[in-house]
């Protein structure tokens, strides 16, 4: 791989339209999928993780095309999936793991899903446990992939989520297409939506109260048109570009704003930065585009609760609360450990090379203020949001920093350094 030298810049500025959402896109595919008809979905984010979950897909017979900014779904209906003639290679894709874990449970095959190294550490548990309670058997490696689903005769579950996880819960709930009765997910704190709110456009029989999900299965879904608007988790790298360098101002058009996913707009808030959402739009999910500029930010308390709609952004929130007047405290973090690579250590190492504060207590993180970072080595363990989190820690610095591997961008957004470059 490929080191890179990212030097410091003095501002970021100007407009950006960035690549659709990665949580949505994935969705946007399986469901399309499995609906019945065509489902044409613009702007679905053209990484290495969704270009998994379209090529799954491609193996069970669905075709997929692409053309311009429109991707064409051909959806066979819940059952309509072929079975696939070899394991299910997800590369790193977690996502695309455990959601389609949910669909496989409901097809009369048996499949097998496998992903790279880093992927094949990941706990799986999580998914393996509950769908055994729906009566499906999933195989694993100790806990870890390969998956071996034998799909089949799905019953409803009314489940409890240990951990707040829209992986867990998609999976769930996708199950539950297949199941005679009511599934029911409940959750303490509410995880990403996106999987209801597609769910129901598509016109599954599906209810939310509160922080419970419930699904009767039975219901096909129909084909669907849909625009999957810019990624928030790829928007907070240059929010947080923009925060820190003085005289920056960036205008990110059209990016997601669920309430469920955008916790970073009001930790950032908080932390007292200058973000404004304007041109407020969406149809089944909202979008808006964020006005943000340059200044001082005060250390601030994150709780538990504020943690699962702004679990990939703590990266980046690691780096702001660096810079920040003051301490931050971080509690209920120890999700982060699972992620890509553990993101509490190769954050903690990174930006203490650069000089930051950081003190980690079981799942709770102090980091104090300092008043500059200085430039370092970094190592990204092959985790795209920890080599684009520390590229902006790098644009900060006194001095420059190399980046041992930035080529795991693509992971989510192969263009990052290339829209980094356009606002310098
Ligand atoms: C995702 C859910 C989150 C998140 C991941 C994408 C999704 O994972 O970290 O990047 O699209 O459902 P968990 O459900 O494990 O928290």
């Amino acid at each position: 791989m490929e080191e890179l030298t990212i030097r410091p810049v003095p501002r970021l500025k100007g407009d950006l339209v960035l690549p659709g959402d990665k949580s949505i896109s994935h969705r946007a595919v399986m469901i399309g999928a499995i609906a019945k008809g065509k489902t044409i979905a613009k702007d679905i984010l053209d990484c290495d993780d969704c270009n998994y979950t379209i090529r799954a897909f491609a193996d069970m017979g669905i075709v997929i095309k692409k053309e311009s900014r429109y991707t064409t779904i051909e959806g066979k209906g819940l059952r309509g999936l072929a079975r696939p003639k070899a394991s299910l290679n997800v590369g790193n894709s977690g996502t695309s793991m455990r959601l389609l874990a949910g669909i496989l449970a409901g097809q009369d095959f048996s499949a097998t899903l496998e992903g790279d190294e880093s992927l094949s550490a990941r706990p799986m548990k999580r998914i393996s446990e509950p769908l055994a309670l729906m009566g499906v058997s999933v195989n694993t490696r100790d806990g870890h992939p390969p998956l071996e689903i034998r799909g089949g005769n799905v019953k409803a579950v009314d489940y409890v989520l240990p951990i707040p996880s829209a992986q867990i819960k998609s999976a769930l709930l996708f199950a539950g297409l297949y199941a005679a009765g009511v599934t029911t997910v409940r959750e303490s704190s509410k995880s990403r939506d996106h999987t209801e709110r597609m769910l129901e456009y598509f016109g599954a029989d599906i209810k939310v109260e509160g922080l419970n999900v419930s699904v009767k299965g039975g219901r096909e879904l129909a084909g669907r048109e849909l625009e999957v608007p810019g990624d928030i988790s790829s928007a907070s790298f240059f929010m947080a570009g923009a925060i820190l360098l003085d005289g920056s101002k960036v205008r990110i058009k059209n990016v997601s704003i669920n309430p469920t996913r955008a916790g970073v707009l009001d930790i950032l808030t908080k932390m007292g930065a200058k973000i404004k959402i304007v041109n407020k739009t969406g149809l089944f999910e909202p979008a808006g585009d964020i006005e943000v500029e340059s200044g001082p930010l005060r250390g601030v308390s994150i709780g538990e609760g504020e943690i699962p709609a702004a679990i990939d952004e703590l990266p980046i929130i690691f780096v702001l609360a660096s810079l920040a007047k003051g301490r931050t405290v971080i509690k209920g973090a120890g999700e982060l450990r699972v992620k890509e690579t553990d993101r509490i250590r190769s954050m903690k190492e990174n930006l203490e090379a650069m000089g930051a504060r950081i003190r980690v207590s079981a799942d709770e993180m102090i980091i104090e203020g300092v008043d500059a970072l200085k430039g370092a080595g970094i190592k990204t363990y092959g985790d795209h949001r920890t080599c684009m989190a520390m590229t902006v820690a790098a644009l900060t610095a006194k001095g420059a920093s190399k980046i041992d591997d930035p080529q795991c961008v693509n992971k989510s957004f192969p263009q990052f350094f290339s829209v980094l470059e356009g606002l310098k």
